[in-house]
């Protein structure tokens, strides 16, 4: 019988993941019947929000939950033909095989790389734009401070917020990220997280106070963000990383949401299916035209999987994480 390859949780983490948790299995390929499709898996999405789930969601021995892009190698299936790209919620399986559900065919701008529809013009694309202009409602000119703005999220976030005119400061904690934002992405100011003082560099960064917060960390930046929000600022609130793997700082800075008139207000990109045509049409524009850059950090090889997950806690990666399995 013919197999594939899976990336299995094999124990629950305890904090930060550790490789040990997770196992590389050679799992059972069933033959594709009429209706079906077998699908490769070309590129695979590592995300933040796989951790949670890794505590209780996530089945333990089975594949880990997650999406990517893939191509049609044989089909049974009209609607997926042969050799379509195909957009997959199918998990970390290097070849599946699918009735079509939740598969939707990918056709690309042949002008740019395919990699591009994971990020930007993808999932956490859509999310920052959404969570900027939907959730936080953002305006032309308004102060905006931006967390994890090197990562994925953040680095679209940041630079959409520039395109509408705003000044904006973004936190990191690296200074290779820190020179990107502000010598590629022209951000305002870039705080150093990890070296500088949080609380205190923000507040002499943001003289005009903040009127919208995107939150990606949660504890220490939510608090040294709160105290700085502008009446009827906004926080948008699409992480709080720094909780994920149990633990984090208490907030304490709460109370500023009262006088403040402050609107803290949670959201996930299946939000913003309403807003797909306008983001993949601006966002396309942006990114074609230089306006909109990208960073990718690129793990080469299916099983390299949970170093990919395990990374994006150790700050490993500049812009997106991703796995590539082939070409
Ligand atoms: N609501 C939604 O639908 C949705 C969708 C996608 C993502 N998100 C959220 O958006 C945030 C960013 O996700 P992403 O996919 O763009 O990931 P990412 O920012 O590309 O990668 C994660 C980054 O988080 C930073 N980080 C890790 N642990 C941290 C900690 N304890 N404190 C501060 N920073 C830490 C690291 O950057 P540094 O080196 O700069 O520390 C790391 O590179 C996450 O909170 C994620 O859960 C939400």
């Amino acid at each position: 019988m013919p197999t594939t390859e899976e990336i299995h949780l094999v124990r629950r983490p305890n904090g930060v993941p550790a490789p040990a948790d997770f196992a590389l299995v050679e799992a059972p390929l069933a033959d594709t019947e009429d209706g079906q499709v077998l699908v490769e898996a070309l590129w695979m999405s590592v995300d933040p929000y796989m951790r949670p789930r890794l505590d209780a969601d996530q089945p333990l021995n089975g594949p880990l939950l997650g999406g990517g892009i893939g191509r049609v190698v044989q089909s049974r299936n009209t609607k997926f033909p042969e050799g379509a790209l195909v957009r997959h919620g199918a998990g970390f399986r290097k070849r599946f095989v699918s009735s079509g559900k939740g598969l939707a065919v990918l056709t690309p701008d042949p002008d740019l790389s395919l990699s591009v529809y994971l990020h930007a013009l993808g999932g956490t694309g859509l999310t920052a734009y959404g969570g900027l202009l939907e959730t936080g409602a953002l305006k032309d000119g308004e102060q905006v401070f931006i967390s994890t703005a090197a990562g994925a999220v953040g680095s679209v976030a940041a630079q959409i917020a520039k395109i509408k005119g705003c000044y904006v400061v973004g936190s990191t904690g690296s200074a290779e990220k820190a020179a990107w934002l502000r010598d590629e992405l022209n951000l305002d100011a870039v705080i150093n997280y990890k070296t500088e003082p949080l609380a205190e560099r923000l507040a002499q960064v943001t003289p005009n106070g903040i009127d919208l917060y995107f939150e990606n960390v949660g504890g220490g930046h939510l608090d040294a963000a709160l105290p700085r929000m502008n009446v009827r600022g906004r926080i948008p609130v699409c992480g709080m990383i720094s909780t994920y793997n149990g633990g984090g700082e208490g907030v304490r800075n709460l109370f500023a949401l009262i006088y403040g008139r402050i609107r803290m207000e949670g959201f996930v990109a299946s939000d913003f299916g309403h807003l797909s045509a306008d983001f993949l049409r601006e966002m396309t524009g942006w990114v074609k035209s230089g306006q909109l850059k990208y960073q990718e950090t690129v793990l080469q090889g299916f099983g390299r999987a949970p170093e990919g997950l395990i990374g994006l806690f150790k700050g490993d990666n500049l812009g997106k994480m991703l796995i590539q399995i082939s070409d």
